[in-house]
């Protein structure tokens, strides 16, 4: 019979036994599934692993001393936090296009990690929390040309020049099975409940070129969106919600005054692997207390519009 827990300590084993004596260093994205990955390698080989959490700048509200303290405070695990957020925003300064966003973040995230790993000492191992949906998303379609519809820069190989050599304990599993495991090495629940975050962050919901402006004024939308839905009680119903900034300015009025502001768009979906998803059916009583809040509270947004999409054909993410 096949159990979560049996697979815990067969991946154990298969750490182990990969790794040997060697140091392996694991990029903590923030998100659930290097963070699992990165407790699971912990607790097969202990202080071989050290952790980077290449902190880019473009992570939800609060999300970066949520990591930091998780992993030092209750977890114990060697932790380097790297603040790259300038060198990451100077890269994608004037950037537009979505995939050559995706492209400049995994070539620096890359690069930063680098230098870090050099700084740990002689890793060999670089260890990645990629999925099985990461895996066939990226896989060529048989019989066709090689299509790889988003560039998720947590897959897809190396680039040349790089030593490490990959772990990715969590290769055959689905988003649901991650979180199961999460639970049974005793990650908090709200830790593993959490959406999916894509590896590039905020840059991908940010249309247009990135400033930290924009970023700012994205994250908070973002965050009063997240309280609503976590207020309402639909948090864990839902697959992934997040706002999006559009680099569309629309007119709007504010007292007595004419304003001239970006607009929010807000996504939610269900969907049980990211494959395919279909828009949340909120009320409008709902929306319209996250937009009045939004607009009241977030200076820069003074338009709110809820995105109806299905994936097919649109994607969850708008880049
Ligand atoms: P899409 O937008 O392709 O997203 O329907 C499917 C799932 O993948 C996530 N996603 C990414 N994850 N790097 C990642 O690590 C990426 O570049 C990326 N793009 C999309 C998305 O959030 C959703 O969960």
């Amino acid at each position: 019979e096949w159990t979560m827990a049996a697979f815990r300590e067969e991946m154990i084993g298969k750490i182990r036994a990969q790794v040997g004596k060697g140091k392996v260093i694991c990029g903590l994205s923030g998100g659930v599934d290097s963070a699992v990955a990165a407790v699971l390698i912990h607790e097969a080989i202990g202080d071989q692993l050290t952790c980077i959490y290449v902190d880019h700048g473009l992570m939800r509200k609060g999300e970066t001393e949520q990591v930091v303290s998780l992993f030092r405070g209750t977890f114990n695990i060697p932790l380097v936090h790297v603040d790259a957020s300038a060198r990451f925003l100077s890269a994608l300064a004037g950037v537009t296009d979505p995939e050559v966003k995706r492209k400049t973040i995994g070539r620096l995230f890359i690069e930063v990690f680098d230098e870090e790993a050099k700084a740990v000492g002689d890793a060999e191992f670089l260890a990645q929390g990629t999925l099985y949906p990461d895996v066939i998303e990226s896989v060529s379609f048989s019989g066709g040309p090689s299509v790889t519809i988003k560039s998720h820069h947590n897959v897809g190989g190396l680039p040349e020049g790089m030593k490490f050599k990959l772990v990715e304990p969590l290769r055959e599993l689905f988003k649901d099975e991650v979180r199961l495991l999460g639970r049974e090495l005793g990650l908090p629940d709200a830790f593993v409940g959490r959406h999916p975050f894509p590896g590039p962050g905020l840059a991908i919901r940010c249309p247009g070129a990135i400033t930290s402006e924009k970023l700012d004024i994205l994250r908070e939308a973002d965050a009063i969106y997240l309280d609503e839905i976590r207020k309402a009680g639909l948090y864990d119903t839902i697959w992934q919600a997040f706002a999006v900034l559009l680099p569309v300015q629309t007119v709007g009025v504010m007292g007595d005054g004419r304003t001239y502001e970006s607009v929010c768009g807000l996504r939610a979906v269900t969907s049980v692997d990211g494959m395919t998803a279909d828009f949340f059916p909120f009320d409008m009583a709902f929306l319209g207390r996250v937009a009045n809040r939004i607009i009241n509270e977030v200076r820069g947004i003074n338009r709110v519009v809820y995105d109806v999409t299905s994936k097919p054909p649109g994607t969850i993410e708008w880049e």
